[in-house]
């Protein structure tokens, strides 16, 4: 038997998608090499905007005629959109058999089982209660460096946003278990480790033990072989100075960080409950940049939001011009429904929206293009993860800074640190030479 999963989405869903390929492996399955030689496929979706929707829509439509060819197959839908449509896809889909919400991963197996035995329609869905992944038996797709989930879910209601609505409320996993996770990932070669939260700043609140996000970072600091340590995604709001100097004391944790600014008008960031300003958020900036030297930052942004007026959207890129991302995501608001924001009317036309994702993605695109090319005759040191995939003569890593490194080198360096010199640049990439 095979099994193909296929993941859309946030750094979660890639996490949560090598947990269940574990669980898949441990059944006794094989990875397939696409969805045509698979006896299970398995799509792990995301609801977090329409476009994202559409696109699984459209594919597992596609899947209806492979199921007609082989009806013994197992078509399973996890994740975001299965918890918000639930057991509505059997009836848009009648080719699905199992539909798996984000809170009942760990029934995965079994699930797949009884549709297999029974030939049965199984769902279960609903993201209240505890569940512990068997990370251990994750597939990871690298061996270098690995996500370590910290927490599940989100209580921020941000006024746009599903994900409270289909992940559930906020949990944090006990630091103990983590630690120990990081451990057995150390003992494994992994040398990076990437916490990972909806807003991981938050970590701790309402768990049965005094730690905070900071203490965590120290307490995982000091295992031993894990040389890098990065965290997605902090919120501004819970951005605290203790965590600042934190990030500036320990030298594992990279000096790198996404810190999504969403909007740059206070007017558009209160509606959008984001629970900071502009100017908090710039001064957050000012003091990190100022305690943390060359810390790199990306961000993301909405563009269009409801009531977003010209005026609001040349603060939006007056901050990005300001601040000087090293990348941004840059999004054109699309109402979910069951969201606050959905009450609101979705006033920015479709071509005013694609303006402005336009105008902010060309000067993020201009300030990437000079951050990067501004690094060429420098060095940097580069965790190195394995050969490139678009030209496997080179090597691929990433520097401290969260920038793709590119190289020519033997293959004994993968899992290494090396420095480089930069020799080119463009956009995303630092081409390099060791030095
Ligand atoms: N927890 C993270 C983001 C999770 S969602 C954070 O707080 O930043 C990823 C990104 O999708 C968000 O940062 C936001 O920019 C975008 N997004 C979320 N809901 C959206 C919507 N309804 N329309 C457009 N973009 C949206
Ligand atoms: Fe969504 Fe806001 Fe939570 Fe991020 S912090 S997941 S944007 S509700
Ligand atoms: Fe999408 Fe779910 Fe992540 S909605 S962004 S996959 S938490």
């Amino acid at each position: 038997m095979r099994y193909f999963i296929r993941t859309y989405g946030c750094q979660m869903n890639d996490l949560d998608s090598e947990v269940m390929s574990g669980q898949l492996a441990q059944m006794g399955m094989d990875l397939a090499h696409s969805e045509d030689d698979a006896d299970v496929i398995v799509f792990n979706t995301c609801s977090v905007r329409e476009t994202a929707e559409r696109k699984v829509f459209g594919r597992l439509g596609s899947l209806a005629k492979l199921k007609r060819n082989r009806p013994d197959m197992v078509i399973a839908v996890c994740g975001c959109m299965a918890e918000e449509h639930k057991e509505q896809f059997f009836k848009r889909y009648p080719h699905v058999d199992v539909v798996c919400g984000t809170n009942s991963f760990d029934a995965l197996p079994e699930m797949i089982a009884e549709a297999m035995d029974r030939r049965s329609k199984v769902a279960r869905t609903g993201v209240d209660g505890e569940m512990e992944l068997p990370f251990a038996d994750a597939r990871r797709s690298s061996g270098i460096k690995a996500f370590v989930s910290i927490m599940r879910g989100c209580d921020k209601y941000c006024s746009y946003c599903i994900v409270p609505f289909v992940r559930g409320p906020e949990s944090s996993r006990p630091s103990n278990k983590i630690r120990d996770e990081i451990v057995q990932l150390a003992q494994k070669g992994f040398r990076e480790v990437t916490l990972l939260g909806q807003n991981v700043n938050s970590y701790g609140r309402g768990i049965d033990e005094n730690t905070d996000f900071p203490t965590l970072l120290e307490k995982v600091h000091d295992v031993e072989g894990i040389e890098r340590i990065r965290f997605v995604t902090s919120h501004p709001k819970d951005m605290s100075p203790r965590l600042i100097q934190t990030i500036a004391d320990l030298p594992k944790v990279c000096e790198y960080l996404h810190f999504p600014m969403q909007a740059g008008s206070d007017t558009v960031l209160e509606r959008m409950n984001r629970g900071y300003t502009r100017s908090e958020y710039l001064g957050i900036v000012e003091r990190l940049r100022e305690k943390v030297k060359d810390i790199a930052l990306s961000s993301e942004f909405i563009v269009g939001f409801p009531g977003e007026t010209d005026e609001d959207f040349e603060l939006t890129l007056s901050a990005a011009e300001d601040i000087r991302y090293d990348s941004a995501f840059m999004f054109k608001y699309s109402p979910r429904e069951g969201t606050a924001a959905a009450k609101f009317e979705d006033d920015v036309p479709k071509e005013v929206k694609e303006e402005r994702h336009r105008r902010l993605r060309d000067a993020q695109n201009r300030i990437s293009t000079e951050i990067y090319t501004g690094l060429i005759g420098g060095e940097v040191e580069v965790l190195v993860e394995g050969p490139s995939r678009k030209d496997p003569s080179r090597l691929v890593g990433r520097t401290r800074d969260n920038k793709i490194a590119v190289f020519k080198g033997s293959h004994d360096f993968i899992g290494e640190i090396v420095s480089l010199r930069v020799e080119e640049a463009n956009i995303h990439t630092l081409y390099c030479t060791l030095t």
